[in-house]
């Protein structure tokens, strides 16, 4: 018998990132404050989510999931949430029209401002200070000011959080992600690019398509789907504190929901089985997401798929690896055979990111769009090789023309890295690095998908 689950039964098992607070005391009624503030997400969200996760670990659709490693108070303007709203949208429709997949679109944002670091202290210079913890604990400067950790940044987030949330919920429903809009979403620096070009190849195409069904009745006024998209919200449960405070019980069911986002999810360096994330995630209805590094053996994983998903519920749980290219094709094989082999039903997510980061010869954190790709695609092989579905993408990326990982058509060398390199945290894919990407990930999962034509065909 599991033991009885609270929100605040993570309090009594290890717990692991917590920031030191000078004064403790004001944490306590910042968290008090929060609890009281409405929720940023409705429960029936959640499980919406949760319904079209379980179509897609039953082999039908795709997960992209994707935005800033973190997001951060002094970037905080609507032309970055419309830009990468806007970059997703245009992934979403490129997998969309050219596998005829339907894709769950899920951002990193909204909420993502707190960072696990490998160390409590950075040291520069002789003069060691607490790391940059994200903008919800600390500021990035090197200042001992800078790097005190401040409860009121909680409520910051809340707030920002509350904002940025208000901004999609309009786009997504108010006529910005209408489908003939679709050439609007490509103006802008991308635009001129040769992933833009293509782009612009295929808006020409829905455009006929769109043209034929206006003439059988089915236009933006008759069709919500034309008008409108879902979109939905995710970021680290890492603060548990925070978590707690904007947990609450779903009146309709009874259920307990973090309506913090509709997608929380638990970090490589926090998913142990037995500690405090693990135990909050546990109790709470939304859809989770488990990060998965190298070191993760088989029983790991199944450990946590009994802890999280208990009931098996397709939709519950997606699983994100994120290994690096070179690894890809010998770690994930294990793991996938335990899962099936214990029955376990589980969105795969591939996070092409945190395994392929690298110091480049100019001294910038980056990635390169090639190993990026690389272990996409070694995703994907692996899947056709075990007979599973690669279920969806988890990207670092962000709507503006910034440079911090290197490749892709537009070439960005470790010399460029320094032009616009603005993260505050991992190197992010810029517009038309994802854009390219969103087309070699169509032709993956078109090829997939013809194989379980035929394989329907042999079958019948
Ligand atoms: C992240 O997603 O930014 C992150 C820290 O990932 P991971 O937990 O996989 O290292
Ligand atoms: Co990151």
């Amino acid at each position: 018998m599991a033991e009885k689950w609270t929100p605040s039964s993570w309090r009594q098992k290890p717990v692991k990132q917590v920031p030191v607070y000078p004064r403790p005391e004001a944490v306590a009624e910042v968290e008090a404050r929060l609890q009281r503030y409405p929720p940023l997400v409705f429960a029936g969200e959640a499980r919406r989510l949760k319904a079209v996760l379980a179509d897609v670990a039953n082999g039908h659709g795709f997960l992209l999931q994707g935005g800033d490693c973190a997001e951060s108070f002094a970037e905080f303007h609507p032309n970055n949430i419309r830009d990468l709203f806007r970059v997703l949208l245009q992934m979403s429709v490129v997998l969309t029209y050219g596998a005829a997949c339907p894709v769950v679109k899920v951002g990193r944002l909204a909420g993502q401002f707190a960072k696990p670091r490998s160390a409590d202290n950075e040291t520069i210079d002789g003069v060691t200070l607490p790391a940059y913890r994200g903008d919800s604990v600390n500021a990035m400067e090197f200042t001992p000011e800078a790097r005190a950790a401040d409860p009121e940044r909680l409520a910051q987030s809340y707030f920002q959080s509350a904002a940025t949330l208000n901004l999609l919920r309009a786009f997504a429903q108010g006529g910005y992600a209408d489908l003939h809009k679709v050439h609007q979403w490509n103006l802008g620096f991308v635009a001129d690019s040769p992933a833009g070009a293509r782009y612009q190849d295929m808006a020409n195409r829905l455009d006929e398509t769109l043209a034929f069904m206006a003439a059988c009745g089915l236009t933006s006024e008759t069709t919500p789907q034309i008008r409108e998209t879902d979109f939905f919200t995710s970021h680290e449960a890492l603060l548990l504190n925070y978590e707690q405070a904007m947990t609450r019980v779903d009146s309709t069911t009874g259920d307990w929901y973090d309506t913090s986002a509709h997608m929380l999810w638990v970090g490589e360096r926090t998913r142990d089985a037995d500690g405090a994330h693990v135990e909050f995630l546990r109790g709470v209805g939304n859809p989770l997401g488990a990060k998965i590094g190298p070191n993760a053996t088989p029983d790991d994983l199944l450990r946590l798929c009994d802890r999280l998903n208990p009931a098996n519920e397709p939709g519950r749980l997606t699983i994100i690896t994120r290994f690096g290219a070179d690894a890809v094709e010998r770690l994930l094989p294990p793991l996938v055979r335990a899962v099936k082999r214990a029955g376990r039903v589980v969105v795969w997510a591939c996070d092409p990111m945190h395994g392929n980061t690298v110091k480049s010869t100019t001294g910038f954190k980056t990635r390169h769009f090639d190993r990026i790709l690389a272990e996409v695609l070694g995703f994907f092989a692996v899947h056709k090789a075990e007979g599973t579905h690669a279920g969806g993408v988890h990207f670092e990326l962000t709507g503006q023309d910034v440079t911090e990982c290197v490749g892709g058509a537009q070439a960005i060398t470790d010399e460029l890295l320094g032009s616009r390199y603005h993260t505050h945290c991992d190197p992010r894919l810029n517009a038309k690095q994802a854009l390219e990407l969103a087309f070699l990930l169509a032709e993956m999962l078109k090829e997939e998908r013809s194989k379980q034509r035929h394989r329907a065909v042999a079958g019948s």
